[in-house]
């Protein structure tokens, strides 16, 4: 019985250089459901997707419940558009006693236009660490008393 060639190599694609030093939070793509009277997507979408990824690094110090107290800035430099692929970044500029607060930087990948990173959102959130009641309470940092 002959031997069957062997199957060729799968081109395994490198993955492109992120667009910035900040920890990736999120990636998700838009679909038509999501778009605006204009064809781009929603900005309400847009900010629903900031705050959900600006409370990842914030959750490894609070390590709780959290509530968004304020989004303190948010800048929509580009329009998202249904099937991008929008990656989030994320980096914490503030710890207080009670709250965290973010930068979140979203690029968008076009569809056609892989490896291509174009900066659509950023902005800025606080999230504050409450209790059962809803309280705020203390952040308590890894290694503190
Ligand atoms: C979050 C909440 C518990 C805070 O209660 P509060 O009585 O206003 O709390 P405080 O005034 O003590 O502020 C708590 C922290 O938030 C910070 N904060 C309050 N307003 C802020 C603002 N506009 N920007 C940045 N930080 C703010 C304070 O500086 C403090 O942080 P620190 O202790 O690290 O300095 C309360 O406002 C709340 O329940 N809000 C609704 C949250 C919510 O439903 N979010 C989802 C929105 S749909």
């Amino acid at each position: 019985m002959s031997e069957l060639p062997a199957p060729p190599a799968l081109p395994i694609l490198p993955a492109p250089a992120p667009p910035c030093e900040h920890e990736l939070v999120l990636k998700v793509i838009p679909m038509p459901a999501d778009s605006n009277a204009n064809g781009d997507i929603f900005g309400g979408w847009v900010m629903a997707q900031v705050d959900l990824a600006g409370s990842v690094l914030p959750a490894r110090y609070i390590r709780g419940r959290m509530a968004t107290v304020a989004v303190n800035e948010f800048i929509f430099k580009q329009p998202v558009r249904v099937g991008d692929i929008c990656s989030f970044f994320a980096h914490v500029t503030r710890i207080g006693r009670t709250s965290v607060t973010v930068e979140v930087e979203v690029y968008s990948e076009r569809f056609a236009g892989q490896g291509q990173y174009l900066k659509v959102t950023e902005a800025r959130l606080t999230y504050v660490a409450i209790d059962a009641d809803g309280r705020p309470r203390a952040v308590v940092l890894p290694g503190a008393q």
